[in-house]
């Protein structure tokens, strides 16, 4: 039977990548990889360097496949993201029916680790659940842009017993005051932060986290928001895309 791996490669930096995770690219017969757009350009670049430094089956091989675009015209959030998902998983059932063998092996290699909001595994999922190509799958966790961004900024995740919530840029704009005293903000392609009103309120901004272009910036919100904003626009202006992640953050550890 067919096998797919879904392994987590980490959030930019080469060396995020576990030995388990190398383990199992150099098990995989064809190692797939998305492609398509600038910020996908750079995201490849950084999948062809971690197969040039740890894969050393003279066997596999590499499979690039453009992902198309999700439509962000459709009004209804969740319809658009149902239907770009059924657009990759035949992409996926084509990928596997003719690059894989009956009993071959292919590996996806997911940024950071594929239980983050990302949906390989959903995909693959669906893939299984229409029936058209029999493989069996497993999951080889990463190191998340979270993990990153709270190592960077020397910052534990959560205030001692108290809990986090993992949201996204359209989310938080909606849910402020924050549901935890710490909220991890992902996607957030409307600078969300920047809407909050709080003063007692912290940030723990990264952009590009693991890679030579990482920046950091942290502080209480109102006093760092105007210069976040524009370190932002300045990055995005200058790679063509960017990638972001920040904790928000109130309180202290040991307060009630
Ligand atoms: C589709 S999600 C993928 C998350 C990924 N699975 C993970 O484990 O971090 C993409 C979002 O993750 C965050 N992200 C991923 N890599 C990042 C990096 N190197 N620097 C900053 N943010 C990053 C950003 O918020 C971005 O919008």
């Amino acid at each position: 039977m067919r096998e797919i791996l879904i392994v987590g490669i980490g959030s930019g930096n080469p060396e995020h990548m576990t030995i388990q995770a190398i383990n199992a690219l150099n098990k995989a017969d064809v190692l797939f990889i998305p492609t398509k757009g600038a910020k996908k350009v750079e995201l490849a670049d950084v999948r062809r360097d971690i197969i040039r430094r740890y894969v050393t089956n003279p066997q596999s091989r590499t499979v690039e496949y453009a992902v198309p675009e999700r439509r962000s015209s459709d009004p209804s959030y969740m319809r658009s993201v149902d239907e770009w998902h059924a657009a990759i998983t035949r992409i996926y059932e084509e990928l596997f029916l003719s690059e894989l063998g009956e009993d071959g092996i292919g590996a996806f290699l997911v940024w950071g680790d594929p239980m983050l909001y990302d949906s390989t595994i959903r995909i693959i999922e669906r893939v299984t659940a229409a029936g058209r190509v029999a493989f069996d799958y497993s999951v080889i966790p990463g190191i998340t842009s979270l993990q990153a961004l709270c190592a960077s900024h020397r910052i534990p995740l959560n205030l001692v017993g108290k809990p986090v919530e993992i949201t996204t840029g359209r989310r938080v704009s909606q849910s402020f005051p924050l549901a935890s005293e710490t909220s991890a903000v992902m996607l957030d392609g409307e600078q969300a932060f920047a809407k909050i009103d709080d003063p007692d309120a912290m940030i723990y901004w990264g952009a590009y986290l693991g890679t030579v272009d990482e920046i950091v910036i942290s502080g209480r919100l109102d006093d760092k928001k105007d210069e976040i904003l524009a370190t932002r626009a300045a990055a995005r202006e200058r790679h063509g895309w960017i990638m972001d992640i920040y904790l928000l953050r109130k309180g202290a550890d040991f307060e009630q």
